[in-house]
């Protein structure tokens, strides 16, 4: 990641997320909790709109591509066939001073120098030590730190651990395991043939060292990921397909061309053919938004082996049978967000002040509509809960008569409501109200008769 960092975009978006309800820091009134968050009203359904969107595209757009949901806790052994268990590991030091972590690649690479958590113990504490004089500790500005260690980010539990013989369970690391020992299952009882995909959405855990950077690395976070199982001589195809797929689908949520790049992986793990990560150009530079991964036929020939349980595919055509091979794309639901609110957020001046505006796509918008009285009076609030209560049925609205008209109109901008309706003393006489664009901030006087019609139109 580039170390060109935007600090005062950075504290804007994290204070409207904070002031708007979108997030919060977990368990705030204890402190807090590093690594974690908690969506708000607003973010719940932001959160759930990005969701509902990919779901969209890699699954009702796709008849190659069913859904799944597999449980958090897994039977412990499908992680030591995966190789997390023994590998699944990031290299940290630690500041001899403060004791404040830090992770060793991280910090290499901010002076510009190739390292990434693939590399053992050995190659990075070479590296460190060579550049050990220009690495300072961001605590106590010393640099006096112990060797490069690796640190194991699966996440122990003692779930199911009724008496003293049994394994540690792991809260999972990733939701692409679940898939894979699911293929035969889907593959049994759907008409699927390869080559087809199996999506799921769902939350994964990691024991990040240094969980920073927001919504960016956190403990706990949601993925949405697609495991693609193909002919051994598809898999490059598909690789090519999904790569595309995957970029146009995030231009199409509305994220800006010039901020989305291609970062090729440069030093693969051993079973990958190919792996790229579209990144985001987040404030604090670029960095991993989601991932395409050409996967061999490695994770079905590991469970194969541990599970003793055949995931040989059988080629009615060819009269074959072979290991399917692995095409994923994986994303994480707190980056796509933190990428997607970061785009769009937008001020500019009107009449002598600073309006803020999230220029969400209305796909994403938390509220489609707003609904407006220009004054707490009675007799503005009943017909505009009215409203209110008919447009319910067809758009997510919101209902507000506190404050002044501005400040409700500057709230709804924030949290990037396409449309408000006002209804005001004229309405009360000529049954109509006026509507005003987010973007524009025109405004349109329609009959109220009308406008579940207006606002089908607009935002279909
Ligand atoms: N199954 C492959 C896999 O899990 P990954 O690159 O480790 O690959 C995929 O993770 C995506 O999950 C990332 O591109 C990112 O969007 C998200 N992700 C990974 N670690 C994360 C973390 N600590 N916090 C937030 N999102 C994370």
């Amino acid at each position: 990641m580039s170390q060109k960092i935007d600090s005062e975009k950075m504290e804007k978006v994290i204070s409207l997320m904070k002031r708007r309800g979108f997030v919060y820091p977990s368990s705030e009134i204890y402190g807090g909790f590093a690594g974690v968050y908690d969506y708000g009203p607003q973010g719940v359904e932001l959160v759930s709109n990005i969701k509902k969107e990919w779901w969209k595209i890699m699954v009702y757009e796709r008849p190659d591509i069913v859904g799944l949901d597999s449980s958090i806790f897994m039977n412990p052994k499908i992680w030591e066939a995966s190789g997390h268990v023994g590998g699944f590991s990031d290299p940290f030091v630690e500041c001899k001073k403060d004791g404040k972590r830090f992770r060793a690649d991280h910090l290499l690479e901010a002076l510009g120098v190739m390292a990434d958590e693939k590399m053992s113990e050995e190659e990075l504490n070479t590296l460190f030590e060579q550049h050990k004089k220009e690495i300072k500790c961001d605590e106590c500005n010393g640099n006096d730190f112990t060797t490069v260690k690796k640190l194991n980010l699966l996440v122990e539990s003692n779930f199911g651990k009724i008496s003293k013989d049994k394994n540690i369970s792991y809260l999972r690391g990733e939701t692409a395991q679940g898939i894979y020992v699911n293929y035969k299952n889907v593959l049994d009882t759907n008409p699927q043939k390869i080559p087809f995909g199996i999506a799921q959405i769902g939350k994964a855990f990691r024991n990040e060292i240094s969980p920073r950077q927001y919504l960016f690395r956190t403990r706990e976070f949601e993925q949405m990921e697609m495991q693609y199982f193909v002919r051994p001589e598809d898999e490059m195809k598909y690789y090519d397909t999904f790569k595309e797929y995957r970029m146009k689908a995030l231009l199409e949520l509305g994220i800006k061309k010039e901020n989305l790049r291609w970062s090729a992986h440069k030093n693969l793990v051993f079973y990958a053919t190919k792996a790229d990560d579209i990144e985001y150009n987040f404030p604090f530079g670029w960095g991993e938004l989601e991932g395409i991964h050409a996967r061999g036929n490695y994770d079905l020939t590991q469970h194969q082996k541990y599970s003793g349980i055949s995931l040989e595919y059988f080629d009615q055509e060819e009269n074959a049978k072979f290991i399917p091979h692995i095409v994923e794309t994986s994303a994480g639901v707190g980056r796509t967000l933190l990428a997607i609110v970061t785009d769009c957020y937008d001020e500019e001046e009107v009449n002598g002040e600073t309006r803020t505006v999230l220029r969400l796509n209305k796909k994403l918008s938390p509220v489609k509509v707003a609904i407006l009285p220009l004054s707490k009076k009675e007799e503005l609030c009943l017909p505009s809960k009215e409203i209110f209560n008919e447009l319910k049925k067809n758009f997510v609205c919101a209902y507000d008569e506190t404050q002044s008209i501005g400040k409700r109109y500057r709230r709804q901008d924030e949290i990037g409501t396409p449309f408000c309706i006002t209804y005001d003393f004229d309405s009360l006489n000529d049954k109509t109200v006026t509507i005003r664009e987010r973007d524009s901030m025109k405004q349109d006087r329609i009959p109220i008769i009308e406008v579940r019609q207006y606002l089908e139109e607009r935002l279909a």
